[in-house]
């Protein structure tokens, strides 16, 4: 399976850095057919930036999605703030970050309005990528795959499929800290989603399982080559260009060593 290369860029940047970003994003992908071969790309923008994300993208002949950093449970109306879903789709968005341990921490989202915001994008056809993951407190405890099984049983819908579903593993003290779980710990968190799915899903061998926390151009390649590893959710290092592709090189290098 190709890797999912998804960059989220959380509340930074003016617009004139988003277009930068971007831009240099296409243009180094132009050509670059060994990056297509193994990845997948998807970017998130803050939302006010989507439009002009979408606008360069389309203006050159890169092959990135887009997607928004969190979306509302319904479609439209009197929800001050708020994203939806429908609004996503109609900017050309394909992807949707659920449940990500700031929005978990800084919005209390629990596990059941994830659950539901992942019922509404589905309706949209968005596809979510839903996060999942211990705090260090958790993992000290010796509690991180109770945590992480609860999360998914909880915040996963029944509609839920390999093809509108993306999980991302992002262990909360690994994330902006520049720690980085060890590939161990990382094999054996991944392998655990993997069964827990097994449970859930018909299909859950095809999904996706990102890992997030502190990846950068140097820890990619041994992050890769991890069993269950299938692509990467980057906060920091999508933040420039040359790392956010040198990560995706990192696919390459595995494939080509393989
Ligand atoms: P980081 O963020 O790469 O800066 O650690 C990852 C994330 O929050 O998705």
């Amino acid at each position: 399976m190709k890797k999912l290369i998804a960059g989220n860029w959380k509340m930074n940047g003016t617009l004139a850095d988003a277009k930068a970003l971007i831009s240099d994003i296409c243009s180094s992908l132009s050509g670059a057919g060994d990056l297509y071969a193994h990845n997948d790309f998807v970017v998130c923008p803050p939302q006010l930036h989507v439009s002009l994300v979408k606008e360069v993208i389309s203006d050159t002949a890169a092959k990135v999605s887009v997607g928004v950093q969190d979306c509302s449970v319904n479609d439209f109306g009197a929800y001050t703030g708020d994203t939806s879903p429908a609004m996503a789709k109609d900017m050309g968005c394909e992807y949707v970050i659920l449940g990500h341990s700031e929005r978990r921490e800084y919005q209390e989202e629990s596990d059941e309005l994830i659950a539901q915001k992942a019922v509404a994008a589905h309706k949209q056809n968005l596809i979510t990528i839903i996060c999942v993951g211990e705090t260090d407190v958790q993992r000290d405890a010796g509690t991180e795959k109770d945590i992480v099984a609860a999360q998914l049983e909880k915040s996963m819908p029944e509609c839920c499929t390999a093809t509108n579903t993306v999980i991302a593993y992002e262990p909360v003290w690994a994330i902006g800290t520049g720690k980085t779980a060890t590939p161990e710990d990382v094999r054996q968190m991944h392998e655990f989603i993997r069964e827990k799915l097994k449970e859930k899903l018909a299909d859950s061998e095809d999904v996706r399982i990102l890992y997030g926390g502190s990846v950068k151009p140097a820890n990619a390649a041994e992050l890769f080559a991890v069993p269950n590893v299938d692509g990467a959710l980057i906060g920091g290092a999508s933040l420039k260009a040359e790392d956010f592709l040198a990560i995706a090189g990192a696919s390459v290098e595995i494939a080509q060593a393989a």
